[in-house]
């Protein structure tokens, strides 16, 4: 029995030692913050609209997006990249607005439309406002070509509360694929299909960052709207990434450095999914995404063709009667007097 006893102690040693040494290798792996080149906010980005409504932190490092409302009418904000990119890691640490932020969306997205009114490009995510107590809801979303009939939407519930502290978005956009990860998890990967044609994103995209009032769909598809009692709603960035492969916006040409950036961004911690993010993603996706289009069988009866099915997604989907959206239409302001408008698709089943 002594024995016994000797040999278990040894063996819930080796285990404690192997689950440390996990533990460990988890932390080096995980850990890619040290890998990203961190810029200051005025070495890359200018203030887009809603003057006053825009605060530079004092170490350059970010900024604060404000919205308020005065005498009726609403003011939003926003900051755009001063250059386009073709491809790119794009990331912030984002801290979102604290209280009752119904209504209230915080997008952190790349767009063209500015260039490409009929054919833009845009890669998104949109963070859709809370009630205290209830968990943050997000989604992502892509366009290709001016495929907005076409909305290749996801989303998901976030697993913390995104106004407490700072967590980093990012997305990956290469010439083969686009993923979206929440801190250091891989939260969507979309590979490209031939078939997807021109849906998939390949024109030179910049980057924004907004705060604006979507009372009319963002919280339970419009069931709850701003309420301006809690004024100002401050949305801070900051530690903003742009890796990526910058393009005359004139002559829409890649730049020289482009061979480099696009090798060092293939090469990068975050280009590849290793089996322990991926597993991460699959928890994720199995845990939190309440919608995705590749499953809404009412809109898609054949799914578009990027659209890996996973069945134990569907199966969960189906039990909890998340599978459909209506149809309707909402703009996000993008230059002060310029409206640009999306169809967009609301859960009827969003509480
Ligand atoms: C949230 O609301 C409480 C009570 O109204 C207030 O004391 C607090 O300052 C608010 N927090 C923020 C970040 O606005
Ligand atoms: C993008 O859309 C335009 C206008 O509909 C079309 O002429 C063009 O061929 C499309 N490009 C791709 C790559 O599908």
């Amino acid at each position: 029995m002594k024995m016994m006893n000797g040999q278990l102690k040894f063996i819930a040693c080796v285990l404690l030692l192997f689950i440390h040494l996990y533990d460990l290798c988890y932390t080096a792996e995980a850990a890619f913050d040290h890998q990203l080149h961190t810029i200051r906010f005025s070495e890359g980005f200018s203030h887009l609209f809603g003057e006053g409504n825009f605060v530079p932190s004092s170490d350059g490092k970010g900024v604060r997006l404000l919205l308020d409302r005065f005498s009726g009418i609403y003011f939003c904000s926003g900051f755009i990249s001063s250059d386009l990119y073709d491809h790119g890691f794009f990331s912030a640490n984002i801290k979102l607005p604290s209280n009752y932020t119904a209504g209230i969306v915080v997008a952190f997205y790349m767009s063209n439309a500015d260039v490409f009114p009929k054919t833009h490009d845009e890669l998104d995510i949109e963070f859709l406002g809370n009630i205290k107590g209830k968990a943050w809801r997000f989604q992502t979303n892509v366009y290709g070509n001016g495929s907005t009939s076409r909305g290749r939407e996801e989303r998901y519930r976030l697993w913390f509360d995104p106004s407490k502290e700072f967590h980093r978005y990012s997305i990956f956009w290469t010439s083969t694929k686009i993923m979206f990860y929440v801190d250091e998890v891989p939260i969507r990967e979309m590979v490209r299909n031939e078939e997807m044609g021109g849906d998939y994103p390949s024109k030179p995209m910049s980057l924004y960052a907004t705060i604006w009032d979507a009372s009319s769909w963002a919280t339970s598809g419009g069931k709850y709207k701003v309420n301006y009692k809690y004024a100002p709603f401050i949305s801070e960035f900051n530690d903003l990434v742009l890796h990526g492969c910058t393009v005359d916006p004139i002559e829409q040409l890649p730049t020289p450095s482009c061979f480099e950036k696009t090798s060092q961004l293939e090469s990068a911690t975050y280009a590849t999914i290793t089996p322990r993010r991926r597993r991460a993603m699959k928890k994720f996706r199995q845990k939190y995404m309440y919608y995705s289009y590749c499953y809404d069988t009412l809109r898609y009866p054949i799914p578009p063709p990027e659209c890996e099915i996973d069945p134990s997604v569907r199966n969960k989907l189906m039990e909890n009667g998340r599978l459909r959206f209506t149809r309707r239409h909402h703009s996000r302001p993008r230059v002060a007097g310029q409206i640009s408008g999306n169809i967009h698709y609301e859960n009827q089943y969003e509480d």
